[in-house]
């Protein structure tokens, strides 16, 4: 059976990490929407410090920007000290939930299995999921890129229901292209690494829904390199850390790469 390719839409977005306070998230929103953000046929998304969530809700945003959470407990509630539940998050109007990211798994020891029951509780709360997922220089060494890929997504999203796959994304990050000093991945490494996730998407839901599940490319992205990144068949989006934390430098990359996207699709 042959299965179409879906229209398929651009998605751009910025990990903000532990930066900005609210009141400097606020002026970046604000600068998105003077620069008249919400006219680009796309979707954004920023994923700001805890702090700053319940105050961005009745902040005036751009139409097509939505607001993410970087972490989350998978309980609803509990004796869980200094944790957030998806519920949590959603009462207060948050979109999107990130799981996995680099810097959760390798500093703070978070494993795949924990991930499978956020992501789960992320589902059952109706939260967008961004999951991410990428090797370490040394699994790369090794030539297991392609096991870590599919073991990674294999367990968070085991179980992972099907009526909630319109709500998830996944994000490819190599760990060493992450970063300051990281080296910056070629658009001929992250190739075969996309190809690897859209094969293992596929065995876990089939092919029909497996293409429809946005994967985004992050680590290291900038104006300069954006462009070589959207250029794989089934790249659908940019996560971009340190070149998209000032609401300038988030236009710049998200329209080159917005651009770069389009007219490898034969768009203007
Ligand atoms: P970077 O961050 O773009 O600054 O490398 C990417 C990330 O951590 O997701």
């Amino acid at each position: 059976m042959t299965v179409e390719a879906p229209a398929r839409h651009f998605y751009f977005g910025s990990n903000f990490k532990m930066h900005k306070t609210l009141a400097e998230d606020r002026a970046f929103i604000q600068t998105l929407l003077d620069l008249n953000a919400s006219q680009f046929d796309l979707q954004l998304f920023i994923i700001p410090a805890f702090t700053s969530l319940g105050g961005l809700q009745d902040t005036p945003r751009p139409r097509n920007l939505w607001i993410g959470a970087q972490n989350m407990h998978w309980a609803n509630s509990g004796a869980f000290t200094g944790e957030i539940s998806a519920l949590m998050l959603r009462s207060i109007g948050v979109d999107l939930i990130m799981l996995g990211h680099a810097e959760r798994r390798h500093n703070f020891g978070e494993t795949d299995i924990e991930l499978n029951k956020k992501a789960i509780s992320a589902a059952a709360s109706q939260l967008r999921v961004l999951l991410c997922v990428g090797e370490t220089a040394e699994q790369r060494r090794y030539g297991v890129t392609d096991e870590v890929l599919a073991m990674q997504l294999k367990i968070a999203l085991s179980g992972y229901p099907a009526d909630c796959l319109e709500r998830l994304m996944v994000a490819y990050e190599p760990v060493w292209a992450i970063g300051a000093g990281s080296q910056e991945a070629l658009p001929e490494d992250i190739a075969p690494s996309i190809d690897q996730i859209r094969h293992t998407l596929e065995t876990l839901f089939g092919q029909d829904r497996a293409l429809h599940i946005p994967v985004l490319y992050g680590g290291s992205v900038n104006r300069d390199n954006c462009g070589g990144y959207v250029q794989h068949a089934t790249v659908d989006g940019l996560f971009v850390g340190r070149a998209a934390w000032q609401p300038e430098g988030f236009m710049e990359v998200m329209q080159t790469g917005y651009n770069a996207w389009k007219r490898k699709r034969g768009g203007n």
